[in-house]
C-alpha cells in the first residue's frame, strides 16, 4: 500500500462547532458554489469538526437532503479512522443514482460502496480477483502498448479537451484490462454510467424525486432502464464463460451472497458501480498531475528526465513505470494536493458518537480528504505542489486517505496507480500540453475532482519547443500555490 503501518492517532474529542439556521444555510450555499473553499472556510473558522444541525426544515446541501438530520463535516486523520473503520455503523453512498423502489435506477445504485456486513465481503472478495497487485503487475506490458497506442492517435497541433482525452486513455485501459475488452457495447455502457453520474451529482442535479418526462429524475429513471437493458445484454454473453480477469465474467459466473446463481439485480448493482469506480477517480488523478505540471516546468523537466534515464530515450520501456521514484511522487503529490475524491460521504445506520458527542441515526458526514491532506504537521506548506517532499514522509492511510482506509479501502489501488503512472509517462514521452496562457480552470466536485467546464489545451510534439512558464487563472488557484 502507498503508505507505513498507522501511526497513534491524535485524540479528537474536542465537541463539534453547531451551526443552525442562516448559518447553516449559508455554508450550503457557498459550498454549492465553491465546496472545498467553503469546508475550508468552515474549517479555518470553526475548527475540524462542525455539525449542520437542523438547518431549516428541507435544506439541500450539496444533493444531500437534510431532514433534521445533521449533516457533519469533518477533516482529520482521527475521524477518517474513526468513521472508516466502523463500517456496521457508517455506510457509504452509491456513487449512481438511486430511484423508486423496483426500478433499475434503484437497482444500479446498489454496489459495493453501499453494502455493508457479508454481503460486502462477499462481492469484495470477488472484485479483488482481478485487482491483487501480482495480478496487476502481470498487466503492465498490455498497459503500456495500450496506452502507447491510444496517445499515438491524439492530434498534433490541435485544441483538444485535455478531461475527455484522459478519459478515453484510462477508459481503454480499464475496459481492456478489466471487463474482457474496448468494443461499443462495453463503451457505450461506460458513458451512460458517466451520464448517470453527472446527473447525480452534476450541477443540473435535481432536488425533487419526482419521475417525470420532463425532470431530471424522470430522465435518471429511463437512463438506467436503458444500461440496464445493455449490460445484462452485454453479459448474457459471458454467462457459463468463466474468466479471473474480468470484473463481468467473475460477476455473472459467481453465487450471489445466497449460494445461488446471481440475479439480474445484484449483476447491475455491482457492474455499474464498477464502471464508475474503475476510471473516473483516475481519469481525474491524470488531468490533474497534467495541469500541475503544465503550471511547474522544473518539475516537469525533472520528472522527464527521470523518465528518459530510467526508462531510456526513443521508446522507452513504460511497462516499467511503477519502478520511478520521482514519478511515484509527482503522482502521490498531485493526488494529495488535488484528491480525486476529495470527499468521502458517510451515513450513520443507528444512533451512535463522533469522537463520544452524540449524533443520530441518518446523520450524513462529509470525511473530507481535501483537507486532511493538507494537515500543516506532516505536509508543511501544504498548498504548494512538492513531490520532493515525498522523500522523508511516510503517513498512515488515514493521514493520507487518497485511496480511503478500512474495510472499503479502494480495491484499485494498484491498478489506479499503476494505470495513471504508465498513461502518465506514454502522454510525457510523446507529447508537450499547451494551456493558451491565462487559461481559466474551474473546478467541480462529481463526486470526483474535474474541471468544471472544457479544458482546452494543444498538444505539441515532446521536442517541439520549450514548456513556457503558464498563469492559471479559475477557482484552482484558490487550492494550489502556483509559482506564476
Ligand atoms: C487513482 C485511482 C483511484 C482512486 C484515487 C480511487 C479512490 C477510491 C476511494 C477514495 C474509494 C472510497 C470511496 C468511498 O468509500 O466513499 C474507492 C473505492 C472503490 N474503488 Fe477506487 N480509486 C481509484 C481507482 C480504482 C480502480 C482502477 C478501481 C477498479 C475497479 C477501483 C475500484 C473501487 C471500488 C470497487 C471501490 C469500492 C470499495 C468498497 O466499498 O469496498 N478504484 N476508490
Amino acid at each position: 500500500m502507498p503508505v507505513s503501518a498507522e501511526k497513534p492517532l491524535p485524540p479528537a474529542n474536542a465537541p463539534p462547532a453547531r451551526l443552525t439556521g442562516l448559518a447553516a444555510l449559508r455554508l450550503g450555499f457557498d459550498f454549492a458554489r465553491e465546496p472545498l473553499i467553503a469546508t475550508r472556510r468552515a474549517h479555518e473558522r470553526f475548527g475540524p469538526f462542525v455539525m449542520l444541525d437542523e438547518a431549516l426544515p428541507l435544506v439541500r446541501v450539496k444533493r444531500t437532503v437534510m431532514l433534521g438530520v445533521p449533516l457533519v463535516l469533518a477533516a482529520g486523520a482521527a475521524f477518517h479512522a474513526e468513521l472508516l473503520s466502523d463500517t456496521d455503523t457508517w455506510r457509504g453512498v452509491s456513487l449512481l443514482p438511486g430511484g423508486p423502489r423496483g426500478s433499475a435506477a434503484r437497482r444500479i445504485g446498489s454496489g459495493l460502496t453501499r453494502l455493508t456486513g457479508d454481503a460486502h465481503a462477499h462481492y469484495r472478495k470477488l472484485v479483488l480477483q482481478p485487482l491483487r497487485r501480482g495480478h496487476v503487475e502481470g498487466l503492465a506490458a498490455r498497459m503500456a502498448r495500450l496506452a502507447e497506442a491510444e496517445v499515438a492517435s491524439w492530434p498534433l497541433g490541435e485544441a483538444i479537451d485535455l478531461w475527455d482525452y484522459v478519459r478515453r486513455v484510462m477508459r481503454k485501459l480499464a475496459l481492456d484490462l478489466l471487463f474482457g475488452g474496448e468494443d461499443e457495447q462495453s463503451r457505450a455502457i461506460a458513458d451512460l454510467v458517466s451520464a448517470l453520474m453527472e446527473r447525480k451529482w452534476g450541477a443540473g442535479a435535481s432536488a425533487l424525486p419526482l419521475n417525470l418526462p420532463f425532470t431530471s429524475y424522470g430522465r435518471i429513471v429511463r437512463d438506467a432502464a436503458a444500461l440496464e437493458r445493455r449490460m445484462l445484454a452485454w453479459v448474457a454473453e459471458k454467462r457459463g464463460r468463466p474468466d479471473a480477469r474480468d470484473l463481468a465474467a467473475i460477476i455473472v459466473n459467481s453465487a450471489g451472497t445466497d449460494g445461488r446463481p446471481p440475479d439480474d439485480a445484484a449483476i447491475v448493482g455491482q457492474l455499474a458501480s464498477l464502471f464508475a469506480a474503475s476510471s473516473e477517480a483516475s481519469q481525474s488523478a491524470l488531468t490533474w498531475t497534467l495541469l500541475l505540471l503544465i503550471a511547474h516546468p522544473r518539475i516537469a523537466a525533472d520528472l522527464q528526465e527521470e523518465i528518459g534515464q530510467k526508462l531510456g530515450a526513443g521508446a522507452p520501456a513504460l511497462e516499467r513505470a511503477a519502478e520511478l521514484p520521482y514519478l511515484d511522487a509527482v503522482v502521490k503529490e498531485s493526488m494529495r494536493l488535488l484528491p480525486p475524491v476529495p470527499i468521502q460521504m458517510r451515513v450513520a445506520q443507528r444512533d451512535t458518537t463522533i469522537a463520544g458527542h452524540a449524533v443520530p441515526k441518518d446523520s450524513r458526514v462529509m470525511l473530507n480528504t481535501f483537507l486532511t491532506n493538507r494537515a500543516g504537521e506532516l505536509y508543511p506548506e501544504a498548498d504548494v505542489f512538492r513531490p520532493e517532499r515525498w522523500a522523508t514522509i511516510a503517513p498512515s492511510m488515514f493521514e493520507f486517505p487518497v485511496f480511503s482506509a478500512g474495510p472499503h479501502a479502494c480495491p484499485g489501488y494498484w491498478f489506479g496507480s499503476l494505470a495513471v503512472k504508465i498513461a502518465l509517462a506514454a502522454i510525457l514521452t510523446r507529447c508537450r500540453i499547451e494551456l493558451p496562457s491565462d487559461a481559466r480552470v474551474d473546478y467541480a466536485v462529481q463526486p470526483t475532482f474535474r474541471p468544471r467546464r472544457r479544458l482546452a489545451v494543444i498538444l505539441r510534439r515532446a521536442d517541439d519547443g520549450k514548456p513556457a512558464a503558464i498563469r492559471v487563472a479559475g477557482t484552482i488557484r484558490h487550492l494550489v500555490r502556483f509559482p506564476h
